[in-house]
């Protein structure tokens, strides 16, 4: 039975149980079909919605722009730099404000707290397009694009090589809700955070699935049916020299690749910083889907906004 997830907000796939996800993966799956059928139901008709940016994006912004258009919706597109937030508005302020006048609020930020207060204070589900925590969207329609290619998403080996940085958590949180075997390559210092991992280890306790960490990038990728990566320095962050000398042993290649089944796929959330994080020859190559893993964005956060708004 289809579970309501009307007026929740997104901020995390830990809030979410598996049964939640599920039905919006199965949304996608529908959206897409109709999308390609030339049949969009307008599922946000007459309602406008706020997608906030803090932070640069090219994927997140254009998927949500167009994806609440191809709904029916009115999609507001605004920059923090030329909100009254830049002038120190409140985050409060600005959300009960915003509650008035939209009926959501998507918005990219560096802090999950910020997330939680637009959730608290503007009365609309509010969807996380990005934090320094998590980027939950992002991780949904990757699982789309997995379950596109392989069939199945339990028991499958989704190894994720880098920093222990938002993409990571989400992987860490969607892979064990769904029974996949989560592995985690990065090297000392640089691992998910603790309560992350002990959160994933107990959801993969329940779905059957698995959680390693751990600093061999040849045990993280062997046997891996997934391998994803991400950039080593992430938006706003410092010291980036010193840290991708760290990252290098985790880079993808070919090389690396190697102790993967032959049929891996290659992902990435892109935008892709070649030739550190992922080598031309992986990323361009026969195992890489990852545009059509940037197309799936556009799918599931249709998903995601037609259940919740
Ligand atoms: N993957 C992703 O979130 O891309 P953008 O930063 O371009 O939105």
């Amino acid at each position: 039975m289809a579970v309501n997830l009307k007026g929740k907000s997104f901020l995390t796939l830990k809030d979410f149980s598996r049964e939640e996800l599920e039905q919006i993966l199965f949304q996608g799956e529908k959206l897409k079909i109709e999308h390609y059928g030339g049949k969009d139901e307008p599922l946000l008709n007459g309602k406008s919605i706020a997608v906030i940016f803090e932070k640069p994006s090219t994927r997140t912004r254009v998927s949500f722009a167009v994806a609440i258009h191809e709904l029916g919706g009115f999609p507001l597109v605004l920059e923090t730099t030329n909100m009254q937030m830049k002038r120190g508005e409140t985050v409060p302020d600005t959300a009960r404000t915003l509650g008035r006048y939209v009926q959501g609020i998507v918005a990219r930020v560096f802090a999950q707290k910020t997330l939680e207060e637009l959730r608290d204070y503007s009365g609309v589900p509010v969807i996380n397009a990005l934090s320094d925590y998590s980027h939950p969207c992002q991780i949904m329609g990757d699982l789309l694009t997995i379950k596109e290619k392989k069939g199945k998403l339990e028991g499958l080996k989704f190894t994720y090589l880098g920093d222990g940085n938002n993409v990571a958590n989400s992987i860490l949180f969607g892979g064990s809700k769904f029974g996949m075997i989560v592995t985690i390559g990065g090297p000392s210092g640089f691992e998910p955070k603790s309560d992350v991992v002990e959160a994933a280890k107990k959801f993969a306790e329940k779905s059957g699935g698995s959680v390693l960490i751990t600093n061999d990038p040849v045990e993280a990728v062997k046997n891996a049916d997934i391998v994803y990566t991400d950039v080593w320095v992430s938006m706003g962050q410092e010291g980036g020299e010193e840290k991708k000398n760290v990252m290098l042993p985790y880079q993808v290649n070919r090389e690396l690749l190697e102790h993967a089944k032959e049929d891996v796929i290659v992902m990435h959330c892109l935008p892709a910083h070649r030739g550190e994080e992922i080598t031309d020859e992986v990323i361009d190559g026969p195992n890489s889907v990852v545009f059509d893993e940037a197309e799936n964005r556009l799918h599931i956060q249709k998903a995601i906004l037609s259940l919740l708004i």
